[in-house]
């Protein structure tokens, strides 16, 4: 069952994240894919980074990403806002997950995945919560040969809860059944 939709949005809860994660983690065991590193892009990617963690136990760097400038205007191409070239070395000749919440336009994946493949990784793997159903921007890069996705969904704005100002009006439309 997917999940719940209200005026045509989908609205999840902490407890379904949490189950997304672990099945994806079961994947990526079942692959034979053994990272050494986890990368999160913020700020989406942090929480299932770090849910993540629990059932695969590997240090998490981050990278920020940005399409607004210094001034609040937006800007048509992904920016780096903190990226990872103190720790460079750490990701030459590793194997790399990295993690965001949703592919929607792909752009960002995009950006992300070309930037570590820059670092000389041994392989560079991707895992989000969601994947939305429509036509991509971005495209995964050919070196690019694992991609894990939790759900796959309809192109819909997804409200995940974190962004929730009332948690408990978030897990009570999350908890509303839609077949
Ligand atoms: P992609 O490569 O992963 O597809 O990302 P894309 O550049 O298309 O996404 C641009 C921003 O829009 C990202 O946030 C992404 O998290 C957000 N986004 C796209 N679809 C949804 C959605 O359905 N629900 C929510 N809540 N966010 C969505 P960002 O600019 O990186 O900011 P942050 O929120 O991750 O900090
Ligand atoms: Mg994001």
């Amino acid at each position: 069952m997917g999940p719940a939709i209200v005026d045509g949005r989908y609205f999840l809860g902490y407890g379904r994240i949490h189950e997304t994660v672990k099945s994806m983690a079961a994947s990526i065991a079942a692959s034979g894919f053994q990272p050494d590193i986890i990368v999160a892009i913020g700020s989406g990617g942090f929480i299932p980074a770090r849910i993540l963690r629990t059932f695969i136990r590997k240090p998490i760097l981050t990278v920020g990403i940005s399409y607004y400038d210094a001034d609040n205007h937006h800007t048509p191409q992904p920016r780096t806002i903190q990226w990872i070239d103190e720790v460079e070395q750490k990701l030459r000749g590793r194997s790399i997950l990295l993690v965001d919440e949703v592919d929607d336009s792909r752009v960002t994946l995009e950006y992300c995945l070309l930037e570590l493949l820059r670092y000389g990784p041994r392989e560079v793997a991707v895992a989000v919560l969601h994947n939305k159903r429509k036509q991509k921007r971005g495209a995964l890069p050919p070196e690019v040969r694992r991609y894990f996705v939790g759900e796959e969904l309809e192109d819909r704005w997804i409200c995940y809860p974190w962004d929730a100002e009332d948690i408990a009006e978030q897990e009570r439309l999350a908890a509303r059944v839609t077949s």
